[in-house]
């Protein structure tokens, strides 16, 4: 079975994104699994090894896929040995044919080790047994190390780089959001609905959402803003690099019933800050209520507004303080192990 990770509570709209990119390119599948082991963040499925190379890079929901190789569980003592005689035990195809390699480990729980002994460890096994040379950028094979307390599972990485971060950006910023969480954002805002015509990023930090945006609907009139220049100036040179044409302003995001005045919006997709820096410093219930009535105010009626939030309390709280705004959906997204709140609301024809 192959393996697709995702963040934590999009498992549903990987593995239907799955079938419908496989229906749309006539390629059979098998199962498809949500959570396969009960492991959140993955979509296992099967299908004929010859047609991934087709099927895996379109896919907009995942970081990653993945073929496992092994899976065991670490002694009490010797950790370190037996991963090595694990690794000593795996052939598999791309080890006869692979030019270069590299090993990728990560680590959840408390080990005498840290990953980068097991990449050397792993590695230096390889590099003896198959006399594979190690290369770190772009190598042709990559093997990944999942360590997860005692559980380890190792698997070939399909894909190089992560789908998800698909965007090449000349200005990044730190906060950018991963494209495949903006993808989930922007198809749930807009779910059985025609493309919108006007959309609305009132926190477009790098850009991540318009850039994505642009490619599902590319006939939208897009518009952004930002509270501070420096983040607007960085999505006006990405979307600009991109080649896409997009109305960026220096905004706060309370305000936006007053900045666009007279425009109305389908859908506004929002990714406002978390407070994990500054957050002392606002009450997200007051910031909530405002941004929510000023949202109100230019989404056309019955349009959307899809947006993460963190502190999901004060949300749900400023919720009940705007009529205006009914809840259709709500789900929780793991999002680095922050648990932000994905809530899609519609625009009431209430005053
Ligand atoms: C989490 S980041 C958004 C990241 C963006 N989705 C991306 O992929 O790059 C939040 C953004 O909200 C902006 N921001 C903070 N307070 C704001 C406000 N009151 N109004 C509008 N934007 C605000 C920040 O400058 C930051 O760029």
């Amino acid at each position: 079975m192959i393996h697709l990770t995702t963040n934590g509570g999009l498992e549903d709209l990987a593995a239907a994104e799955l079938r419908a990119h496989a229906a749309a390119l006539g390629i059979p599948l098998g199962e498809v699994v949500e959570k396969p082991d009960g492991r959140r963040g993955r979509v296992g499925f099967d299908a004929a090894p010859e047609d991934l190379p087709a099927l895996i890079p379109g896919l907009r929901a995942i970081h990653h896929a993945l073929r496992p190789l092994t899976r065991f569980t670490l002694p009490a003592e010797g950790a370190l040995a037996e991963i090595c005689a694990q690794t000593a035990a795996l052939d598999f195809p791309e080890l006869h044919t692979a030019g270069t390699f590299r090993v990728t480990a990560s680590r959840k729980g408390r080990h005498a080790f840290n990953s980068v002994d097991v990449q050397v460890e792993a590695g230096a096994v390889i590099v003896e047994r198959w006399g594979l040379p190690v290369r770190l950028k772009q190598p042709d094979l990559e093997l990944r190390y999942e360590i997860m307390d005692e559980r380890v599972e190792v698997s070939v990485q399909l894909t190089h780089a992560p789908l998800s971060r698909r965007h090449p950006r000349p200005a990044p910023l730190r906060t950018a959001l991963g494209a495949n969480v903006a993808w989930a954002l922007l198809t749930l805002a807009n779910r059985d609905r025609p493309p919108p015509a006007a959309l609305l990023d009132p926190c477009v930090g790098s850009g991540t959402l318009l850039l994505e945006a642009a490619q599902l609907w590319p006939e939208a009139r897009l518009f952004a803003g930002d509270g501070f220049e420096k983040p607007a100036a960085a999505a006006r040179a990405n979307l600009a690099d991109a080649g896409i044409d997009a109305l960026v302003t220096v905004a706060d995001a309370r305000d936006i019933d007053e900045t666009f005045a007279g425009q109305r919006f389908d859908v506004i997709v929002a990714n406002p800050p978390f407070g994990v820096r500054l957050g002392a410093q606002i009450d997200f219930r007051e910031w909530y209520i405002a941004f929510l009535r000023a949202a109100a105010g230019v989404l056309a009626p019955g349009g959307r507004l899809a947006l993460l939030a963190l502190k999901r309390t004060a949300f749900n709280r400023a919720l009940r303080e705007v009529p205006q705004m009914g809840l259709t959906h709500v789900r929780i997204v793991d999002i680095g192990g922050l648990f932000p709140g994905l809530f899609v609301l519609e625009r009431r024809p209430v005053e």
